[in-house]
């Protein structure tokens, strides 16, 4: 989590298309001044946006980050920290750290664990939609995007049903914190659950990740203790506030799109392509991915000195005309491949499967079993969350009529 970082403005957030068409079109990389008073360069190109995040002069290292970050921002602004005991994780790693973080924590995230979730979140997804009282009037974020993922990843790791709540209440503190106070303290409180956590599963293996997580070797080497918090923390944070907003955000496009909706209806088989293209016209990573310049790096003509903050835009490179031809054009048959959702480079989404999986799942049941869903009240004025890592709505309500 990289909390306490600075946002764009709230305007930015709610027009996130136009504004990025704007940067793209006027000045692809550009120096721009946070609400915050900091100073950052923003990639908005495809081209540049790809290169930029496979790029290893620029760095992600979380200490490095959190001082030129500190550097940047002006004295009296809040700087918040970041560079917390849950920050050493491969997400806030260069190589050959993240390299070496990375290749033990693959080894008990496989592809063959996650597809083994398959029919399980096939009945966390059906007992999710059952479980709607008043099928008229729902939010469809808190009865069904945010519930399928929270359950997934919990389980997967072997996290207690009784604490799923505080640590939903944690992350989102951790994600949108602008109290430094409430930062800490939901920080030491997620760590020190940690720990018991890993602690249970040494005395007790079971199936599961964290002690798959535990048991994984590389030759001699293995997760450390405090390697060990970090990523099972990444992961239940990743786990909780991105696949939610996936579900959302694309559920929003196919309301405004009904003809998408029905092509889906007709065609369930479109599921896996829509997801593609959900993640391309409005991913839930927001504005970008945060690095710093190792060394000067050139962009688009355009010289960034070392020591500088960059914001590589995801969904305005996604949402580029130079790479995808009508990019406003929401259109589940396009070829939507190569969209930057994910990222790209090293940190590419360790869980992209597993987001992929649980959206497709997600969207078919919605597909066959409401086939008439509708919006509730305007699409017009929908709200979106002011964040800087996430972008989502503040809720979507919809009427789920039964097929
Ligand atoms: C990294 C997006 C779901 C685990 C990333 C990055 C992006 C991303 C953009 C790279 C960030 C960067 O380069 O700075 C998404 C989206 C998701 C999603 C859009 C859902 C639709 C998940 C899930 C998990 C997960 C469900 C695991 C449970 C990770 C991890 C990394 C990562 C561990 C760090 C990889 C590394 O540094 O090598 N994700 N993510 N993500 N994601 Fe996801």
């Amino acid at each position: 989590a990289q909390a306490g970082l600075p946002v764009f403005d709230h305007d930015f957030v709610q027009h996130l298309h136009t504004r990025n068409a704007q940067l793209r079109s006027t000045t692809p990389v550009q120096r721009m001044v946070t609400h915050q008073g900091m100073e950052v360069w923003v990639i908005t190109r495809y081209d540049d946006a790809r290169a930029a995040l496979a790029d290893h002069r620029l760095g992600k290292n979380a200490i490095r980050t959190q001082e030129v970050v500190n550097a940047k921002l002006p004295p009296d602004a809040d700087h918040g920290e970041f560079a917390t005991e849950l920050a050493v994780h491969m997400l806030n790693m260069d190589i050959p750290d993240h390299t070496r973080l990375r290749k033990l924590v693959v080894k008990a995230f496989t592809a063959r664990r996650v597809e083994s979730m398959r029919p399980h979140i096939e009945q966390i997804s059906a007992a999710l939609l059952d479980a709607i009282p008043d099928k008229s009037d729902v939010n469809l974020l808190d009865a069904f995007a945010f519930p399928l993922p929270t359950q997934v990843i919990s389980e997967m790791l072997g996290v207690d049903e009784s604490r799923r709540d505080d640590f939903r209440a944690w992350t989102n503190t951790i994600l949108d914190a602008s109290d430094e106070q409430a930062l800490q303290h939901a920080v030491q409180s997620a760590s020190a659950y940690m720990v018991e956590l890993i602690a249970t599963k040494r005395r007790e293996p079971a199936d599961d990740l964290i002690t798959a997580l535990i048991e994984a070797r590389d030759d001699e080497d293995r997760l450390s203790e405090q390697e060990l918090i970090a990523t099972v923390f990444l992961l239940l944070v990743a786990g909780h506030e991105t696949t939610v907003n996936l579900i959302g955000n694309g559920v929003l496009a196919l309301l405004r799109n009904p003809e998408q909706w029905a092509a889906l209806v007709a065609d369930p088989g479109l599921v896996p392509d829509a997801v593609e293209e959900m993640l391309r016209f409005d991913g839930p990573v927001i504005h970008g991915t945060l690095r710093h310049t190792i060394e000067p790096v050139e962009y688009g003509g355009v010289e960034i000195p070392a020591g500088e903050i960059v914001w590589v835009g995801l969904s305005a490179g996604s949402n580029d005309p130079e790479r995808f031809a009508e990019p406003d054009r929401f259109d589940i048959t396009r070829d939507a491949r190569g969209h930057l959702a994910f990222g790209h480079g090293i940190h590419f989404c360790l869980g992209a499967q597993l987001a992929r999986l649980e959206a497709q799942i997600a969207l078919r049941q919605l597909v066959e079993r409401f086939p008439n869903l509708r919006a509730v009240g305007s699409l017009d004025d929908v709200q979106w969350r002011f964040s800087s890592l996430i972008h989502g709505l503040q809720e979507l309500r919809v009427c789920l009529a039964e097929g």
